[in-house]
C-alpha cells in the first residue's frame, strides 16, 4: 500500500478569511489575524485549512468573483502576509488548500473588461458569447428565485454573455486553449506559493462545453487528467479536491478510471442521506448512499461534511423525502433557499448537544477525509436576518468581548450573533476551552480519535447488519485492524445484536470508554445504544494497534 497519500487520514478545517480573525481593525478578518490562530487550530488537531477565495475581489459572492488571480485582497493583507502564514502553519504540521475558482471570473476583471469593450482583444474569446438571445437564457441557473438568466445581455459587447452564476460572473471558455495555459498559470503561481492544493470550484460546470441553444452539452473529463497532470508534475503531492454535486453513478467519472482525475471529491450525496438520517431515525437510506458512493480506486478518496458556506443542498432527494428534512430542520419559509436547501448552521437545526455529537461523531467515521466548518467546533449559530448564504457567515466566537473578539472595528463585514442561546457570550471558543466538557473539548478528543484510526482513510469497509433500521454499523478493516462504529439515529435506546464470527472477532474495546465486551455463546456481540448514541471499536485482540498511525 503507497502509504504516502496525505489526504487519505487528513482533518479538514474550512474557514473563509472574511469572518474568522481580524487583527488590523477594519471589520474583515485578515492572514495576520488568522496566523495568530494558528495555534488554536493546531491544538484541535486539523492538518489542512482549506481557505476561502482571498483574493481581490469586487466581493459580491463572498470572494468567488474573482478580479485577480495573482493577488491577496487588500482587505486581508498583502502577499507577504499571506507568504508568512503559509509558512508557519508549515512549522506546525498544517496544510494550506486554496479555493481555485475559474469557472467564471468577476465581471470586473480585466480580461472582462477588455473582451466586452473590444471585439478584436484576444480577451473576446476567453468568454461565452452568443449573437442572438439563447432560446434557453433563463434555464439551467444554480440560484433559482435569486438568479434570473444564465445569458445575459451586455451593452458595450452588444452581445449575450454565458454566466452559470450570477450575472456579474461571467464564464470564461475553457475550450480555449490560452484559458487553459493560464489557469495553469494560476495553480502553478500558488503552488509555487505554498500551497498543497486546490478545492476546485463548480467541477461539472468547468467541464462543461457551452453552446447556445445546446441542449446535450458536452462533458470535457479530459480536462481534469490535464489539471491532474500538471499540478502533479508540479508538486508531487498536491490534491485537487473537486465541489461536485453529481449523482452517484457520474461520480467515478471525476475520479477517473485510472486515478487520473481529481484526488478527492466532496460527498454531496451522502451528506444530504445524513441529514435525512438525523432528521428521521432512519439509517437505512443512508447505508444505501454509502453503497452507491463506494469507491473502488485506493488513490481517490470522498470528503464528507456536515456543513459548509453554501446552502444545505437537498435537491438529490426525493421530493417526499426532501418535506421530511424541511419539516425537521426548516419548517419555517424563511430557513429555506432556493426551493431545496437549508440556510441554517448545524446547531441551530440540530437543536442539543447529543445529536450534534451524533452528527460530527458520524462524519468523522466515514470512508474518506472529514471536512469542519469554523465556528461548528464550538456549535455556533447563525443570522436568518443576512440574505442567502450569509445566513452561516457570522464571525467566528471567539470570546464573551465585544464583537465576540473576532475583530476590535464597530462595524463589522457580517454583524456577529448578539441574540439568544447561539449569542456570543454564551458561544465562544474561550468558555469552552476552560469547560472540560465543553464541545470543543469533545471535538478535539474526536479528531485525536480519528486520526489514530487509520483503517477509515485506508481501508475496506461493510454496512454491518445490525437488525434495527436506526442503527447505522460500520465495519473498517485494514492491514490486519479492524474498527466497528455504531450510530443511533433513534431518539430512544437500542441493543443491537451482530455476527464478527467470519472476521474471527470476538471481543470488542470500546475507544472512547476505555472498555471491552466480548461474545456470547452463540458468538453474537451485544451493544446497547443510547438515544443518540454512538460508539466506536477496535475488533479482535488488536488493542497493540490502538495507536496505529498510516
Ligand atoms: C460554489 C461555491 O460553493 C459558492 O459559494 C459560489 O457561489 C459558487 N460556486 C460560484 O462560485
Amino acid at each position: 500500500m503507497i502509504e504516502d497519500l496525505w489526504y487519505k487520514n487528513a482533518v479538514m478545517y474550512s474557514l473563509d478569511l472574511e469572518t474568522f480573525m481580524d487583527l488590523s481593525g477594519d471589520g474583515v478578518g485578515d492572514f495576520e489575524g488568522l496566523t495568530r490562530r494558528l495555534d488554536y487550530l493546531h491544538a484541535l488537531g486539523i492538518d489542512t485549512v482549506w481557505l476561502a477565495p482571498f483574493q481581490p475581489t469586487p466581493n459580491k459572492d463572498n470572494g468567488y468573483d474573482i478580479s485577480d488571480y495573482y493577488g491577496v485582497d487588500r482587505r486581508h493583507g498583502s502577499s507577504g502576509n499571506f507568504v508568512e502564514f503559509i509558512h508557519l502553519a508549515k512549522k506546525r504540521g498544517i496544510k494550506v488548500i486554496i479555493d481555485l475558482v475559474v469557472n467564471h471570473t468577476s465581471d470586473q476583471h480585466p480580461w472582462f473588461q477588455e473582451a466586452r469593450s473590444d471585439k478584436n482583444s484576444k480577451y473576446r474569446d476567453w468568454y461565452v458569447w452568443s449573437k442572438e438571445k439563447p432560446d434557453d437564457w433563463d434555464k439551467g441557473m444554480v440560484f433559482p428565485g435569486v438568479q434570473e438568466a444564465t445569458w445575459t445581455y451586455d451593452k458595450v459587447a452588444k452581445e449575450y454573455f454565458f454566466h452559470r452564476f450570477y450575472k456579474f460572473q461571467p464564464d470564461l471558455n475553457i475550450d480555449n486553449p490560452e484559458v487553459r495555459a493560464e489557469i495553469k498559470r494560476i495553480m502553478g503561481y500558488w503552488l509555487q506559493m505554498g500551497v498543497a492544493g486546490f478545492r476546485v470550484d463548480a467541477v461539472p460546470f468547468i467541464l462543461e462545453s457551452q453552446v447556445p441553444n445546446e441542449t446535450k452539452r458536452k462533458q470535457r473529463f479530459e480536462y481534469l487528467h490535464e489539471m491532474r497532470r500538471f499540478v502533479q508534475w508540479r508538486r508531487g503531492d498536491a490534491v485537487l479536491l473537486g465541489e461536485a454535486n453529481v449523482i452517484p453513478e457520474e461520480s467515478m467519472k471525476y475520479f477517473g478510471e485510472n486515478s487520473d482525475g481529481i484526488h478527492l471529491m466532496f460527498n454531496f450525496y451522502v451528506n444530504q442521506y445524513m441529514f435525512y438520517a438525523l432528521a428521521t431515525g432512519d439509517a437505512e437510506p443512508l447505508a444505501k448512499a454509502l453503497e452507491a458512493t463506494r469507491n473502488t480506486m485506493p488513490a481517490a478518496q470522498w470528503a464528507h461534511f456536515l456543513r459548509n458556506h453554501d446552502e444545505l443542498d437537498l435537491g438529490r432527494l426525493t421530493e417526499e423525502e426532501r418535506q421530511k428534512v424541511f419539516a425537521r430542520f426548516a419548517p419555517d419559509e424563511n430557513m429555506q433557499l432556493y426551493g431545496r436547501g437549508i440556510r441554517r448552521r448545524l446547531s441551530t437545526m440540530l437543536g442539543n448537544r447529543l445529536q450534534s455529537e451524533l452528527a460530527y461523531s458520524l462524519m468523522f467515521s466515514l470512508p474518506g477525509t472529514p471536512v469542519i466548518r469554523y465556528g461548528d467546533e464550538i456549535g455556533m449559530g447563525d443570522n436568518l436576518s443576512l440574505e442567502e448564504r450569509n445566513a452561516v457567515r457570522t464571525p467566528m466566537q471567539w470570546s464573551a468581548d465585544n464583537q465576540a473578539g473576532f475583530s476590535k472595528a464597530d462595524k463589522l463585514i457580517h454583524p456577529v450573533v448578539e441574540e439568544g442561546p447561539y449569542a456570543y457570550e454564551h458561544v465562544n471558543v474561550e468558555t469552552q476551552r476552560r469547560q472540560p466538557d465543553s464541545l470543543l473539548n469533545w471535538m478535539t478528543t474526536i479528531i485525536r480519535l480519528r486520526q489514530e484510526c487509520t483503517e477509515i482513510g485506508w481501508g475496506d469497509w461493510q454496512i454491518l447488519d445490525t437488525g434495527v433500521p436506526s442503527v447505522l454499523g460500520m465495519h473498517y478493516n485494514w492491514q490486519g485492524s479492524s474498527l466497528v462504529v455504531l450510530h443511533n439515529f433513534a431518539e430512544k435506546a437500542y441493543e443491537v445484536v451482530f455476527d464478527l464470527k467470519q472476521k474471527e472477532e470476538s471481543k470488542l474495546v470500546d475507544l472512547m470508554a476505555n472498555t471491552e465486551s466480548k461474545v456470547d455463546d452463540k458468538g453474537l456481540h451485544h451493544i446497547t445504544l443510547e438515544a443518540y448514541g454512538y460508539r466506536w471499536f477496535r475488533a479482535g485482540d488488536l488493542s497493540h494497534l490502538m495507536f496505529k498511525q498510516g
